[in-house]
């Protein structure tokens, strides 16, 4: 890769777009100039990048004139009002938000299952980021749906409070001080306390019973996987944890597999790590996957209840690979094969 690129990051200062800056130094990203963008709060503050310190500078509809690629996680409300703007101006937008997902003319991308959907970036000039609970289930699944046929998936979430953002990561901070020291928890951001505590209530609820979270990981695998006739069951719960997801999931495939063969086949997938041995206690866990680009699989057992079933948990950082690194390998993905003469 020798052309450089200039970069724009639409929330910069917040959870993702601070990894976002991250991994586009640790991936090396061949950026000619790095556009930081946030509220007018913000404008001002100095980011570290690449031993520079960089200003942030306020979010306008003028921020992407001359801009090649704008990394967007500043919200919905955000993508859904400057993506067109920004994809005018000829930036092409990868976006974080859930804004553009089901856009049957938006293609949504995970680099290790579908990376030739990103062609579709030219029909509106965005790109969206999957949901992170639904990244790592489907570089686990994507592998096994191609060799066995997955029929049904049903799947329960852990997920971190750094999938609500800054504002959310300090309040289990704040709650977990206070309760230590026999203080009143204060609550700001959730609608009961999450430190020592579960809450099976990820976004809105909608008049089915589910919560929109839940569709995400439903809608959101079909359209990744290009398989509507899958039968897909979520519940996802915020639970006291900082970073990384981890999620039980329950899959009946079409023809047999055997928890050895699902293990080969995943010692063998990109962006995943095989991490079984329960004899050793070894499995994934949310402290050893945090700061990592894999997605953990362990646990790999068949599920005796039914002809074809196997139970899998799936541990990954929400924030690198369900965001900023994905965004950041679907940059890469435009850049080497789209952008590069
Ligand atoms: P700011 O820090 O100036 O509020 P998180 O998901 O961690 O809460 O971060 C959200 C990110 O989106 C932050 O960088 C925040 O900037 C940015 N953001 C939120 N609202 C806007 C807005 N209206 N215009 C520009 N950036 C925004």
């Amino acid at each position: 890769m020798s052309k450089s690129f200039n970069v724009a990051v639409a929330g910069a200062t917040g959870a993702v777009g601070n990894q976002v800056i991250t991994c586009l130094e640790d991936r090396d990203f061949p950026v000619k100039n790095l556009k930081l963008l946030a509220t007018r709060r913000s404008a001002g503050r100095k980011l570290r990048f690449k031993g520079e310190e960089l200003p942030v500078e306020e979010l306008t509809e003028s921020s992407f004139k001359g801009v090649d690629i704008g990394i967007f996680s500043a919200g919905g409300a955000i993508s859904e009002k400057y993506a067109p703007v920004a994809a005018k101006d000829g930036c092409i937008v990868v976006d974080n938000s859930a804004a553009w997902r089901m856009n049957p003319d938006v293609p949504l991308v995970v680099p290790e299952v579908n990376p030739d959907a990103v062609a579709k970036y030219s029909d509106k000039g965005i790109i969206a980021n999957p949901n992170c609970s639904t990244i790592q289930m489907v570089v686990a699944l994507a592998p096994i749906h191609k060799e066995a046929g997955i029929k049904r998936i049903v799947v329960s979430t852990y997920q971190a409070v750094s999938g609500t953002g800054k504002k959310a990561i300090d309040e289990l901070y704040n709650q977990t001080k206070a309760i230590l020291n026999s203080l009143e928890p204060e609550k700001k951001v959730y609608p009961h306390r999450i430190a020592f505590n579960c809450l099976p209530h990820i976004d809105a609820f909608l008049e089915s019973g589910y919560t929109k979270e839940e569709m995400k990981m439903v809608d959101e695998t079909k359209k990744i996987l290009e398989d509507d006739s899958i039968g897909i069951t979520a519940t996802t719960i915020r639970v006291p944890v900082f970073f990384s997801h981890s999620e039980s999931i329950n899959v009946e495939t079409d023809r047999p597999i055997t928890p050895d063969e699902v293990r080969t086949l995943l010692e063998n997938a990109p962006g995943v790590k095989v991490v079984d041995d329960p004899s050793k206690n070894l499995y994934p866990m949310a402290i050893d996957a945090a700061g990592r680009d894999e997605t953990f699989v362990g646990r790999i057992r068949a599920d005796e209840s039914v002809p074809n079933g196997i139970n899998l948990w799936v541990v990954s950082d929400n924030i690198r690979k369900g965001a900023a690194t994905n965004a950041v390998q679907i940059a890469e993905i435009l850049a080497q094969d789209y952008l590069s003469n």
